[in-house]
Parts: structure tokens; sequence; C-alpha cells
């Protein structure tokens, strides 16, 4: 596992803004590529560079395919808290040339969600899978809204959210942890670290415990996050203000693995 310590959010978000536009240029094949993608807040710089650099011609969607991680249950695309509505405000549509058919989200509004989940798995299958997979982590360390005890080996399939989440998630329901919707549809832990690679950005002090659980504690259904140790592939992006639980021998070591300038 790669972990890259840049200095702020900003450097961050430039950092894998970079990475990503340099994968998706270096894929020569006919098949699209395949790229997973997160909400939140920590996500928000990144796709802002992303837009920028294909506004700017250094990167293109023409032939890119997004599945998105998550999506709450019960709201509507139209409602501004929904991760469609999200996505298509920081993202799509900004990009010049993204194919809304490429576009993947799970519909929150269907009337059979195990049904739609199971659709979900096969339309990435039919894709032959996912080439990174870009995420974010919630405070205890939930991947997409694979809260703690979710199985490491999770499909794509409807989940509870907790009520730490639900607390932490008010803030865009008017502080209200009611408001938040109690299930959301969300792709499997498995789901994503079946992906080629995976990118996971943690910035700020509140996800300094997350950070450490996610590279040096155990690998831990409580911390769903830490299956990506098991992953050949995997790299956390962070900022310092992240690493503050880390322990100094871990710190030094992944600043010292990344020395030699690389993408
Ligand atoms: C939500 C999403 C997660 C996201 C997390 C962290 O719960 N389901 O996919 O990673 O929030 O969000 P933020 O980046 O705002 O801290």
């Amino acid at each position: 596992m790669r972990v890259v310590i840049q200095e702020n959010y900003e450097k961050m978000c430039k950092w894998a803004a970079d990475y990503i536009a340099a994968r998706i240029n270096a894929h020569k094949e006919d098949r699209p590529f395949v790229l997973g993608l997160p909400t939140g807040s920590s996500p928000i710089g990144v796709y802002r560079e992303l837009v920028r650099m294909n506004k700017a011609r250094e990167v293109s969607f023409a032939n890119v395919v997004t599945f998105n991680m998550d999506e709450y249950l019960g709201l509507p695309r139209e409602h501004d808290q929904s991760y469609w509505y999200f996505m298509h405000d920081n993202l799509f549509d900004h990009l010049v040339d993204m194919k809304p058919e490429n576009i993947n989200i799970l519909n929150g509004m269907t009337d059979d969600p195990e049904a739609e989940c199971a659709a979900y798995e096969a339309k990435i299958a039919s894709y032959g899978g996912i080439d990174l997979f870009m995420g974010g982590i919630g405070v205890d360390g939930h991947l997409a809204f694979n809260e703690p005890f979710t199985s490491l080996s999770s499909r794509t399939g409807v989940r509870a959210l907790t009520t730490d989440t639900r607390i932490v998630n008010s803030r865009f329901f008017g502080n209200d942890p009611e408001k938040v919707p109690a299930y959301a549809l969300s792709v499997g832990i498995g789901t994503v670290t079946d992906s080629k690679e995976v990118l996971v950005l943690i910035n700020g002090h509140n996800k300094a415990r997350a950070l450490a659980a996610t590279v040096q504690g155990g690998v831990s259904q409580q911390w769903t996050c830490s299956a990506l140790q098991l992953h050949p592939a995997a790299i956390i992006a962070c900022d310092e203000a992240a690493c503050g639980e880390l322990t100094v021998d871990a710190y030094r070591y992944f600043l010292d693995i990344e020395k030699e300038e690389r993408l």
C-alpha cells in the first residue's frame, strides 16, 4: 500500500486528480476506462481540478464509464442531497465530453433494491470490472456506506446507516439526524477491492484515527477501510492533518517510499 502524504487539502486533491488523469490518458485499450467515484466533501477539490483539466483538454472523459459508490434510499435525483444531484453539480455537468449514458449511479427510488444492486454488479462485470475506484471514508472508517462490521467480502446491496453516520451527515440535512435517510444502496467492500486500483482520499484531523486504522491497525470489519491492506494496488492520498495518529515510524516509512518522484 502507498500512502501519499501531501501538505494540505489542495495539494492532496491536485495529486489525486493528476493521478486519475494520468491513468485515463495511459489507457489505450478499445474498451472504456472504468472509473469508480465517491461523493462527500473530500473529493470536491479533485472534481474541481478534473473539470479544469478537462476544459483545458488535458484529459478527456469521452472514453470513460463511471460507477458511483452509493446513493441514499428514498431520495429522488432532484433532491439537492441525492448523490445523483451531487455528482452532476460537482462534476458531470461541467465536463465537456462526458457521455450521459456512461454515468452509472444506483437508483435510490427503485422499488426493487435487490434487483437494482444485482444489476449494478452485473453492469460493472460487463465492462470487465473497475480500473480505478476512487473513494473517501467516514470518520468511523466506512468506505462507501459499508459501516463498521459490514463484511469485508460484501457486494452491492442495501445498507442501514449507523446513528453516528446520520449525525455526521446531518450537516447537509438542516442538522437534523432524523432527516438523513436511514438506508442507502452501496457497493460492497468486495466490489471496491475487486477493482484493479483503489485510491482513497483521507484528509483533516477528524479522519486521523481512521487513517491509522486503515494503514496500521489489523484488517478488521470494525474498520471496513482496513480491507485495503489486502489489495495489491491501493493508494491512500492524505494531508498532513490526517497523519496525527500515525506512529512516527509509519509516517517516516510512507514518506520514504515516496521520495522518488512518481505518479
Ligand atoms: C458519506 C459517503 C461516503 C463518504 C463519507 C465521507 O457517508 N457515503 O462515501 O466517503 O460520507 O464524507 P466526507 O468526505 O464529507 O468526509
